[in-house]
């Protein structure tokens, strides 16, 4: 197991789902962890999966005062994570799709800007920056071309950024189709339609938020990888 041991991480989206594996995965390695989300009520349900000593806060990746406090208060940061949705999408095609709707699910794109634009300073120069993406950046399905666009803009963030924070590095964990909350709304069907959704992709089925969290760990440590998106997607993209 690798040992992140005073390593300091901060994981913005990290009290559900592939975030929440994350900073389960730091902890569990030795780095002191800061995990943030938006409510109380989630930040309370991943109290009870962790460790004790992960620090949880509330901050939103659209307020900048919210972020930078928790910069300030993890200091030299080592890794930086934001794995955190913030956007609604809407699924539909595009031409039936009113502006607002197609432009609400790029929340998600300046959310990760303001991450970055706020915790860059705190990253130390042998540190680095992950920011979770998804398949729709290069797999293109009907109905998807909102979250297609916004994953392209962040592949582009990602490597455009890579040239210029340099020697600090910034890339991208791109999951396919993961088993988290995000798919509750799928209500007592859930695992089903996941099973359904990922039967013809090599691995045949949905994925695991740990297994993308290896990822993670991975992309925020190797000391010679930036600008680069690793695929944990079950072969997703050959389909
Ligand atoms: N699951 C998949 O199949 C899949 C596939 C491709 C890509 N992804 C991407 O992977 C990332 C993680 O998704 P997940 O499946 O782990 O979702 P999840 O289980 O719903 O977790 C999302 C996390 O982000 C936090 N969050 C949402 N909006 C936020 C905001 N504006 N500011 C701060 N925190 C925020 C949530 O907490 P609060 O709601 O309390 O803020 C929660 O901790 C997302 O970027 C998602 O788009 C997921």
């Amino acid at each position: 197991m690798q040992d992140l041991q005073n390593k300091v991480v901060v994981v913005i989206g990290g009290t559900s789902g592939i975030g929440l594996a994350v900073v389960q995965a730091a902890s569990e390695m030795g780095a002191t962890v800061y995990a943030a989300g938006r409510s109380s009520e989630n930040i309370e349900k991943a109290k009870l999966q962790c460790a004790d000593q992960v620090n949880f806060r509330l901050a939103d990746t659209h307020d900048d005062a919210s972020l930078l406090a928790l910069f300030a208060e993890a200091g030299e940061i080592d890794y930086l994570v934001s794995a955190a949705t913030g956007a609604e999408r809407t699924i539909a095609p595009f031409t039936e799709q009113t502006e607002e709707q197609f432009a609400a699910a790029f929340q998600k794109f300046w959310g990760y800007t303001k991450v970055v634009r706020n915790g860059e300073s705190f990253v130390k120069a042998t540190g680095s920056i992950t920011l979770v993406t998804g398949t729709p950046a290069r797999k293109y399905k009907p109905g998807m071309s909102s979250l297609s666009c916004t994953g392209g803009a962040v592949e582009a963030f990602i490597k455009a950024l890579s040239v210029e924070i340099a020697p600090k590095r910034i890339n991208g964990v791109s999951p396919g189709l993961i088993n988290t909350a995000m798919w509750d709304v799928m209500g007592e069907e859930k695992q089903q339609k996941l099973a359904d959704m990922t039967a013809h992709i090599p691995m045949a089925r949905a994925g695991q938020a740990a297994e993308v969290a290896h990822g993670v760990i991975f992309a925020m440590t190797n000391t010679y990888t930036t600008g680069t998106i690793v695929d944990v997607e079950g072969g997703t993209l050959l389909t």
